[in-house]
């Protein structure tokens, strides 16, 4: 895409995403579009940084627990579907166990991330050239519908990464009662959710020393000035992170440092931002045990097992659908 056609760039989900958050009071901006190429990149990095404990800790759970895994579903054969996979450096770990097992898998990672699909695609290849898999491109609440087919095969859903965080809790609500509309009574869904602990724990995962998670924020700005023709200062804004121990809510904002007004070019379209006005850029929502529970009993979906890391930081809940 090229901000030089405009009446294409102003109908792509993206530019309407925008459009709409920028429009709204309080600003805010769908952290899904921060996977651009460099976003994954920069996300990989952060993922392996020592404050961000949830990877550490996902991993430990699928090193220690894919015994329990496998028991739980019972089958040597299902399709494994992964929403918004990544670059599946965890699930690797669970996928080889069941590859060294002959379990007869098939992986079916859905990204919104043409690239780090790509490179998913690639690594598989290479690291278990012996598991069958099909990869999805697109958003997960569109590839939800393509899962309605009823296929003979059992599935395993997975959706880890406590990626269930970035939506708020009524949405979260609902996209599992949608995941649940197309499991049947056999199928499985796997979550990963990060645990309300320390404040201080949290804060430094998302505001970490060495500005990594605010290059991954200020990131987005720079892909809407290549793909919006957006005039974006990126030394104009700065990231703030807060954690309120209340909710469980991590929020991620932009704050513009003056009052100023940034073009987009390609949609012929402007927005002004007054000093130290916020956009809301991403919401990590942080779970205790009994809000899991909640959560479950409204969309329809009985915990079977939840699996730990040794420190309790974390947790992988496998469900039902409750029937
Ligand atoms: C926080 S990362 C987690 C990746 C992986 N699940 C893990 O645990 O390491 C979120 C991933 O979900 C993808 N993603 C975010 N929003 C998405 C959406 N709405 N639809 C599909 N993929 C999405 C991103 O591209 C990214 O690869």
């Amino acid at each position: 895409m090229t901000p030089s056609t405009p009446s294409k760039v102003s109908q792509s989900p993206l530019a309407i995403d925008v459009m709409s958050g920028l429009k709204q009071d309080p600003k805010s901006l769908p952290s899904k579009y921060f996977y651009d190429a460099k976003g994954d990149r920069l996300f990989q990095e952060i993922m392996h940084m020592p404050e961000y404990y949830l990877t550490n800790a996902e991993y430990e759970i699928m090193d220690t627990h894919q015994k329990t895994i496998l028991d739980t579903i019972g089958r040597d054969t299902f399709d494994l579907v992964e929403l918004g996979a990544g670059d599946g450096y965890k699930t690797k770990v669970l996928l080889r166990y069941l590859v060294e097992k002959g379990i007869d898998v098939r992986y079916c990672p859905v990204d919104i991330s043409k690239s780090v699909l790509l490179e998913l695609e690639n690594s598989l290849k290479a690291d278990l050239p012996d598991l069958a898999f099909h990869c999805l491109q697109g958003d997960y609440f569109d590839m939800l519908g393509e899962l309605t087919y009823r296929s003979e095969t059992p599935k395993v859903i997975l959706f880890m990464g406590a990626n269930i965080g970035n939506m708020p809790k009524k949405e979260a609500e609902t996209f599992l009662a949608r995941i649940r509309e197309t499991m049947s009574p056999r199928d499985y869904l796997i979550v990963g959710f990060d645990l309300k602990k320390d404040p201080e724990v949290i804060l430094r995962a998302y505001d970490d020393p060495a500005g990594k998670t605010a290059a991954f924020n200020l990131n987005l700005l720079t892909r809407l000035n290549r793909e919006l023709g957006a005039n974006f200062e990126l030394d104009a804004f700065r990231h703030w992170e807060t954690y309120d121990p209340m909710t469980g809510a991590t929020r991620s904002y932009l704050v513009s440092k003056r009052n100023q007004t940034v073009t987009f070019e390609a949609l012929k379209w402007s927005v002004h931002f007054a000093a130290w006005e916020a956009i809301n850029v991403e919401l990590s929502q942080k779970y205790s045990i009994d809000d899991i529970h909640e959560l479950a009993g409204t969309a329809g979906l009985t915990p079977i097992r939840h699996l730990h890391d040794k420190r309790k930081y974390f947790v992988d809940t496998i469900f039902k659908k409750k029937e």
